[in-house]
């Protein structure tokens, strides 16, 4: 008896150490998920990442005419991006020059010929030029007059349709950002006009960067009964292989979805630019956003990240401009049996990053593992390794232990010799 109660204590306290001790991996292969859940990490990556570099903001056919505007924030900044009068698009602060208001409050809209504001009725155009201040004889002695203020404007550049903002006045170029994935997304996004018929969003309660892990990586398939039967079991699922571009912005191959499995209607008709039948592409851009392509329809998702625990995500289907009517339905169909908030991948994706989530708050489960190497086909984890290597190149510290700094050199030197 004394025997078995020594060796149940024995090996008590190796459980109890392999549990408080990071695994047996190299740096690149795991994650220490306190990335996930400190508020001080999560304020750097807001100033890092958000603030310092390109953000989605939408797609152009949502500002159809001028006038046409949509909000939102970014790292906590509330911002306006809007369709002038010349046609073109760009962003301001959603703040008032002359003691901060906020301008406009809606999601989105459609304004006349101006912004006015409500707290002592300056008014603004569509290009941010101040049009009109009240009283303005009152500044005469300082000799202040509309045309010394305008709305504070934002970087803002158009690739493919794509709306693109950066609260960087001095980063660099988008296409220069981007890199070789501009060539990967050209022929899907640049050819035939899009348009996007389907929004939605939500707040989920994890973390941002888990949702980015669930866009990323395949391995989850076997999350989705859809998925398996649709697209594991095509005999070329696994001759796909990622490639992996500068600044983290990868895609994947293209492969063949077996629609007819599970009652889908098969996808080889109506396809968008650049796909096959029955074709599907997933394309990453970091830090947020996914393009997914299922032959004849397009998803894109972006992220705002509110607290550590909370992010919205919004949605967003596109088909082509020059759509039937019943082409657009059977598009609108084919979206919503995979995608949109009742389709069925989208709940079970996030009760999936929510429940890691409440596991990594608890301090339940500390590291995560990304230690799949198959030569870059579509289960290896080299897209989420990447991913993290960037994060941690941008943030300053290592994804695998963010009490260390971040060294470039070191990193990938375990990269590379993987
Ligand atoms: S704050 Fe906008 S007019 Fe005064
Ligand atoms: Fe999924």
């Amino acid at each position: 008896m004394q025997h078995d109660r020594d060796d149940a204590a024995a090996s008590m306290e190796a459980g109890i150490e392999r549990w408080q001790t990071a695994p047996d991996l190299p740096a690149t292969h795991y994650i220490d998920n306190r990335i996930h859940v400190d508020p001080e990490i999560f304020a750097e990556e807001r100033e890092r990442i958000f603030a310092a570099g390109w953000k989605l903001a939408c797609h152009e056919s949502e500002l159809p005419e001028p006038g046409s505007f949509r909000t939102l924030e970014v790292a906590g900044v509330g911002l306006i991006v809007l369709r002038g009068r010349d046609g073109g698009i760009r962003t301001f602060f959603n703040a008032c020059p002359h003691r901060g208001a906020q301008l406009l409050r809606e999601e989105r809209g459609t304004l006349k010929n101006r912004i006015q504001c409500f707290y002592h009725l300056w008014s603004f155009d569509l290009e941010g030029n101040c049009t009109g201040i009240t009283r303005p004889d009152g500044y005469g002695k300082v000799g202040l007059g509309k045309e010394d203020v305008c709305l504070r404007p934002v970087r803002t550049e158009v690739l493919f349709g794509l709306v693109f903002i950066s609260l960087n006045d001095r980063i660099e170029p988008l296409e220069d950002f981007l890199g070789p994935m501009v060539e990967s997304m050209r022929p899907h996004l640049d050819g035939d006009e899009l348009e996007v018929f389907h929004y939605h969003r939500a707040e989920i309660r994890t973390n941002w960067k888990l949702w980015v892990d669930n866009n990323s990586e395949q391995y989850h398939e076997y999350l989705h009964v859809l998925n398996r039967k649709t697209g594991m079991t095509h005999p070329s699922y696994h001759e796909r292989r990622w490639r992996l571009n500068p600044n983290s912005h990868n895609v994947i191959s293209q492969g063949t979805i077996a629609y007819g499995g599970m009652g889908l209607d098969a996808r080889t008709s109506n396809l968008m630019p650049g796909m096959n039948p029955d074709g599907m592409v997933v394309m990453l851009l970091f830090p947020d956003v996914m393009i997914n392509v299922r032959a004849t329809v397009m998803r894109l998702d972006t992220i705002t990240p509110l607290e550590p625990g909370r992010t919205v995500v919004e949605w967003r289907g596109l088909g082509l401009k020059s759509d039937s009517p019943e082409v657009r339905d059977e598009r609108i169909r084919h979206h919503n049996q995979v995608w949109g908030p009742a389709g069925r991948n989208l709940p079970e994706d996030i009760e999936a990053v929510e429940s890691q989530w409440r596991n990594m708050a608890s301090g339940a489960h500390r590291w995560s593992i990304f230690a799949r190497e198959e030569e870059l086909r579509p289960q290896d984890d080299a897209n989420l390794r990447a991913f993290y290597l960037e994060w941690g190149r941008r943030v300053g510290r290592a994804a695998h232990d963010p009490a260390i700094a971040f060294h470039e050199e070191a990193e990938i030197a375990v990269a590379a010799a993987e």
